[in-house]
């Protein structure tokens, strides 16, 4: 034990001592100190906690509490009975990830209280103090007077310290695909956000954010609230008071109830958590939201490697082909006429070419999309229920060919599961669905859920929902099957404890600039999401496309990036599948592919060496198993100049860097596809200085030269 820690110990120990008095101020603070947490109970006995980061306030007193169904709330009337603190410290292992180790260090205090009236309830609250931030949960021991808990509110407070600037999406209950906005927080307008054409399921009931949400204070501190282990419970949506300057949690509902959660005592709620930081690329470097979750609880999960993949995909999206075998479903127009109309795009030949370009150029895997009945009959349909299955092919896909035809390659499938919401269905299909997975050796699936959710009045983020993702998850591990989930609940760091939870969405992917009637996303996107979205968990955006303007299939979209930035994607936006998405022929010749046969997708470690939440940003990530190093680099919407400082490379090492930048000229509407490639000796002592367009960015390949 170091000097630090003995210490922190013996200060703990003098707090603690002197529990059981009514206005005992309970004190946690982290183990470099910076984090200083105090809870007390009011006047009038209820919770209150206070943050603070060297001294600055971050959250003012605040409140703690639930109201309930059919009982008194939990809100006031408390006593502390008692206080345990503890401390923690550990090294885990990633199984895949951003980094092979991460260091979990943390104060804990466990306070126990009890209502003085008749009733009696006992609830505790769990504070934890990380050095980059803190997390608490609610705790509902098993009691007499409280068994059956029907919450009706989480009433957890957050009051702020000013009129922060705020990087948000509406606190929609059925789907995360908005574009951010950045305002002071008295200027948020969730509500403004509602009616979007583009989005198959909205529903945004309140004037509220969604989660991560993050903010920078006029002092300069930079803030990320969210949750961990979102497990059997609705996600979390933060109410805006701007009068107060406050967020209120709001839990996602449903039409069915009268109620958001239901629970049996003894029971946690998930962690709710604020990270901290003075530099925001340090947010990005935060593992907070993955140490509150338990440890790996699958054990080897070998059969998973992460890979790149290309798949039938992104030409549906174009409307080069479709996902029916009949009709003509691109993205801009369905019909439900039954005839063949030659454009099915997983056909076993189609396929096959995939399987046949993937392994040629270092890709281990392929994404098939529409190979299975029922895609006739989804969006737009009421009843769904019943119609998709997940094991019988379109007569012109041969399943079984395509996946020995791909294992005679090297080149892995990855099964496709769009459920259109029908969650009954899918629930009853899924030992099937996932036993023919098994038995054909593929150990990956990218599941959907387009549309409003059947059973009707649930939404995409209450617990009926939340409980459907996590359940996936643990049945698909028994079948070694990994899921990869589109219009999914958010990220909260459950793939530590179950590591087959590859990645998802969750976000406005790179789909909406194939179709979305706002011309899709704006050059700031990624600069945001990084420091918001991404905090949460890997992200499947799909990267990779080169034919930025795609006249050919759609006049009026286009990807509103350079193609440098696209390449830097494949560093910046973490995800251990990685999909170089555009059509086979834009890639053919072009010597910027050469990167993405390069780039690695797992890492043993990663540094973040610049950036601004909303401006750019700049991440170096080193191979796993390997000495190489890429390093990826993106801006907005305004053209910028940085140094690149590679101090972290081996001494004494050259390396091979290949960089690819924007050329001259370049800029994401005007001129995207200009990029300029050189070769170039790289040490730990070089700076260099990288020129970034207007919606640019730079991909730098770094391998030791063996002398
Ligand atoms: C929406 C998903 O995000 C997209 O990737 C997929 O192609 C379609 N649904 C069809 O499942
Ligand atoms: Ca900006």
């Amino acid at each position: 034990m170091n000097y630090l820690k003995f210490s922190i110990v013996l200060f703990s120990l003098v707090l603690f001592s002197c529990s059981k008095n009514k206005n005992e101020q309970v004190k946690l603070t982290s183990p470099d100190t910076n984090v200083q947490i105090e809870f007390g109970l009011s006047e009038k006995g209820q919770p209150t906690y206070h943050l603070s980061y060297k001294s600055d306030d971050v959250i003012k007193p605040s409140t703690l509490g639930f109201d309930l169904k059919d009982m008194p709330s939990l809100k006031e009337g408390f006593e502390i009975v008692n206080v345990t603190p503890s401390n923690f410290s550990e090294t885990w292992e990633m199984p895949w990830g951003e980094q092979t180790t991460v260091e979990n260090n943390f104060s804990e205090v466990k306070i126990d209280l009890q209502e003085t009236s008749n009733l009696k309830r006992k609830i505790s609250i769990v504070f934890r103090a990380y050095n980059d931030g803190i997390g608490f949960r609610y705790e509902f021991p098993e009691q007499e007077n409280l068994s059956e808990v029907f919450i009706t509110d989480e009433n957890t407070q957050f009051n702020l310290t000013g009129d922060h600037k705020v990087f948000w999406i509406p606190g929609d209950w059925d789907i995360y695909e908005h574009l951010y906005s950045t305002t002071n927080f008295t200027e948020i307008d969730a509500k403004s956000k509602a009616k979007n054409k583009d989005l198959a399921q909205t529903s945004i009931p309140e004037n509220a954010v969604n989660t991560p949400v993050t903010m920078k204070t006029d002092n300069g501190l930079y803030l990320s609230f969210h949750e961990a282990a979102l497990v059997d419970y609705s996600g979390m949506t933060l109410k805006i008071d701007k009068e107060n300057l406050a967020m209120n949690s709001e839990l996602v509902g449903s039409n069915n109830n009268d109620y958001k959660v239901k629970r049996t005592a003894p029971f946690n709620t998930p962690w709710r958590t604020i990270q901290i930081a003075e530099k925001a690329g340090d947010l990005i470097e935060s593992k907070l939201i993955l140490n509150l979750n338990e440890p790996n609880k699958l054990g080897d999960i070998s059969w998973f490697k992460p890979t790149k993949y290309t798949g039938i995909w992104w030409e549906m999206h174009l409307g080069k082909s479709t996902w029916d075998y009949s009709g003509n479903q691109d993205m801009t127009s369905f019909t439900t006429d039954a005839k063949p109309h030659g454009k099915h795009g997983a056909t076993t030949e189609n396929a096959k070419s995939f399987i046949d370009f993937s392994a040629k150029n270092n890709i281990g895997a392929v994404l098939v999309e529409g190979w299975n009945t029922g895609w006739e009959h989804w969006i737009g349909f009421e009843d769904r229920e019943g119609v998709f299955d997940f094991v019988t092919p379109y007569p012109d896909y041969d399943l079984k060919e395509v996946v020995r035809y791909g294992k005679e390659k090297g080149v892995e499938l990855i099964m496709h599961h769009e459920t259109s919401a029908a969650t009954e269905t899918y629930e009853k299909q899924q030992d099937t669905a996932y036993a023919l997975m098994q038995s054909l050796g593929i150990h990956a699936v990218k599941t959907g859920y387009v549309g409003k959710i059947l059973p009707k009045g649930e939404f995409h983020h209450g617990q009926y929902m939340v409980n459907q993702y996590n359940n996936a998850v643990i049945k698909a591990a028994k079948y070694q099957v990994a899921i990869n989930a589109h219009e999914p609940i958010k990220a909260t760091g459950l793939r530590r404890t179950y590591p087959n939870t590859i990645s998802r969405e969750g976000l406005r992917g790179q789909e909406f600039n194939a179709w979305a009637s706002d011309g899709g996303n704006p050059p700031e996107h990624l600069s945001i999401v990084a420091f918001t979205r991404m905090l949460a968990g890997p992200i499947d955006f799909t990267p990779g496309i080169f034919d930025i303007k795609f006249d050919k299939w759609k006049k009026d979209n286009q990807v509103n990036t350079t193609i440098a930035q696209q390449l830097a994607l494949y560093v910046v936006i973490y995800s251990p599948v990685q999909m170089a998405a555009d059509l086979i022929e834009n890639y053919e010749g072009n010597p910027a592919f050469q990167f993405i046969n390069d780039v690695a997708v797992d890492w043993q470690k990663t540094k973040v060496l610049n950036g601004e939440v909303g401006d750019f940003v700049t991440i170096a990530r080193k191979e796993r198993n390997s000495e190489n190093w890429f390093v990826g680099g993106i801006t907005d919407e305004n053209a910028r100049e940085m140094d690149v400082v590679f101090d972290f490379l081996s001494p004494d090492t050259s390396y091979e860097a290949i960089i690819y930048e924007d050329g001259e000229n370049a800029d994401w509407d005007k001129n995207p596809t200009a990029i300029n490639i050189r070769k170039v000796e790289i040490t730990n002592q070089t700076k260099l200085q990288m020129k970034l367009a207007t919606g640019g960015g730079f991909a730098i390949s770094l391998k030791p030269i063996n002398n």
